[in-house]
C-alpha cells in the first residue's frame, strides 16, 4: 500500500465514502480504513429517508443510478392523531422538494462499488487504528492490516468513523466541549417481508406511545415502536409486536399488513454534539461528532453536509493554497447540526408519550402542536422546510 496519501480517512460509512468519492472526482488522493468486514458495512440496516440534497449530492457524483431506479420517492408524510391521519404535502409546501426512501446500506454499497470500480484504497478489518501528530504539519495514521504494522502520512486526516471510533479522542482533553442528551426513551424496530400499508410515511402520537410506519421498498416494510431505552428484546415475540403495532397506528378504515419479520433490533434516542469540529489537521464528521434522535432521519444527512463542506474546503486548499473553507468547517457545518438537531428534538418531544405525564398535561400539549402542525400553512410550512432539508440560507434579514 501507499504509505503516504494526501487525505487519510478513518470510517466507511457514509460520512467516509462521500468525502472519498468527491476527493477522487476533484484528483484529491485518500486512503479509507475500515475497521469491520466488507458484507458487515453492507448489510447493517440503519434509516433510510434521504433530503433532496443528499439525492441530488450522489446523482452527481455518479453514484445514483441504483437509487434512482429503485428509490421511493415521496411528496408528503402522514401525521396520525386521535386515530385521524393528516397529511403534510412537502411539495406543495416547499416548492416542489420531497424526500426519497432508500436504506443507508443502499448508499453504502453504492459507495464501496464505485471506490473499487475506481481501484482506490479502501482497507476492510483494519485494526487499532491510531491518530497522530495532528496538531504537525504532517499527521499520520498508524493501524494494523493482515497482521502488519502499517503507517500512513497523510496532510489531512477525516475522522469518519462514527460515535463510537477513536478519532474524536485523538482531539487533546480540554479542547471539545460536549452536549448532550438521553431521551428517556428508545424505538423497537422490525423489518418485515410485507408490502408497505400506506405510501409515504406515518408518524403515529397515541396515548400508548409513538410508532412509525417506513417502508424499504414495495415488498419491505420498516416499522418501529417507542420503547424504554435499554428494552428487552426476549419480551417481544412476534406476536406481541403486531399487536401493538395494530393499537397505536388504530384508526378507521386503515389496515396495517403483516408479514415475516426479518429484521429486529433497539435503539436508544439521544442528542450528542462535539465542538468544534476541528482541531489541527484532524476533521470530525458525520456520527463521530453529533447523533441525533432518529425521528427526523437526519442522521445520513448531515453526515453526507459535512463532508461536503469539508471536501469543498480541502478542493480550496490544494487548487489556490486558500485555507478560509477549511478555517471555517466548524462554524458552516454546526448551523446545519444545530439546526437539524432542534428539529429532531422537536418532533420526537412531540410524538412520544412522556414518562410521568400523570395528568396528561404533556399529552395535550402534544395534541396542541399536532393540530397546529396541521392546521396552520405557516406551522406545516416549517415542519416541511425542516424535513426535506434546510440548508442555513438567510431568507430574511
Ligand atoms: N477504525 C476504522 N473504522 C472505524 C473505527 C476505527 N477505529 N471505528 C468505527 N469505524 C467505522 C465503523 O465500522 C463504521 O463503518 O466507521 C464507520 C462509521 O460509519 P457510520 O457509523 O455509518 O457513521 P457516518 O458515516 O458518520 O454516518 C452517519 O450513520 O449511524 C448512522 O444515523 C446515522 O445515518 C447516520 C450515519
Ligand atoms: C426509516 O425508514 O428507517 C426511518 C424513517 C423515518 C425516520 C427514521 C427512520 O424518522
Amino acid at each position: 500500500m501507499n504509505a503516504r496519501t494526501q487525505v487519510g480517512i478513518v470510517g466507511a460509512g457514509p460520512a467516509g465514502l462521500v468525502l472519498g468519492r468527491l476527493l477522487e472526482l476533484q484528483g484529491i488522493d485518500s486512503v479509507v480504513l475500515e475497521d469491520r468486514d466488507r458484507d458487515y458495512v453492507e448489510n447493517r440496516v440503519r434509516a433510510g429517508v434521504l433530503e433532496q440534497g443528499t439525492v441530488d449530492l450522489l446523482l452527481e457524483m455518479g453514484v445514483g443510478q441504483r437509487l434512482e431506479r429503485e428509490g421511493l420517492v415521496h411528496h408528503g408524510v402522514e401525521l396520525r392523531f386521535g386515530r385521524r391521519g393528516h397529511r403534510i404535502p412537502f411539495d406543495e409546501l416547499t416548492g416542489g422538494r420531497g424526500i426519497t426512501i432508500y436504506g443507508q446500506q443502499e448508499v453504502v454499497k453504492d459507495l464501496i462499488a464505485a471506490r473499487l470500480e475506481s481501484d482506490l484504497p479502501l482497507l476492510f478489518e483494519v485494526d487499532d487504528v491510531r491518530v497522530e501528530g495532528i496538531e504537525g504539519d504532517s499527521p499520520a495514521l498508524r493501524f494494523r492490516h493482515d497482521g502488519a504494522e502499517q503507517e500512513l502520512q497523510c496532510d489531512f486526516i477525516a475522522g469518519c468513523d462514527g460515535f463510537h471510533g477513536v478519532c474524536r479522542d485523538a482531539v487533546p482533553d480540554g479542547v471539545l466541549s460536549l452536549r448532550e442528551h438521553d431521551y428517556p426513551f428508545g424505538w423497537l424496530g422490525i423489518l418485515a417481508r410485507v408490502e408497505p400499508s400506506s405510501d409515504e410515511l406515518i408518524y403515529c402520537h397515541s396515548d400508548r406511545g409513538f410508532a412509525l410506519h417506513s417502508m424499504r421498498s414495495p415488498e419491505l416494510t420498516r416499522l418501529y415502536l417507542q420503547c424504554e431505552p435499554d428494552e428487552d428484546l426476549d419480551g417481544w415475540p412476534d406476536e406481541r409486536i403486531w399487536e401493538e403495532l395494530r393499537a397505536r397506528f388504530a384508526s378507521d378504515g386503515w389496515e396495517l399488513k403483516e408479514g415475516p419479520i426479518v429484521e429486529k433490533g433497539v435503539t436508544p434516542l439521544r442528542s450528542f454534539v462535539a465542538e468544534p469540529m476541528q482541531h489541527g489537521r484532524l476533521f470530525l464528521a458525520g456520527d463521530a461528532v453529533h447523533i441525533v434522535p432518529a425521528t427526523g432521519a437526519k442522521g445520513l444527512n448531515l453526515a453526507v453536509a459535512d463532508v461536503r463542506v469539508l471536501a469543498e474546503g480541502l478542493r480550496r486548499w490544494y487548487s489556490e493554497g486558500d485555507d478560509s473553507g477549511l478555517r471555517a468547517y466548524t462554524e458552516r457545518c454546526l448551523r446545519r447540526v444545530w439546526h437539524a438537531q432542534h428539529f429532531a428534538w422537536w418532533m420526537t418531544q412531540m410524538l412520544h408519550r412522556m414518562p410521568d405525564d400523570r395528568d396528561g398535561f404533556f399529552a395535550k400539549l402534544q395534541l396542541a402542536q399536532l393540530e397546529y402542525a396541521c392546521s396552520s400553512r405557516a406551522a406545516a410550512t416549517a415542519l416541511a422546510q425542516s424535513y426535506v432539508g434546510w440548508d442555513g440560507t438567510r431568507e430574511l434579514s
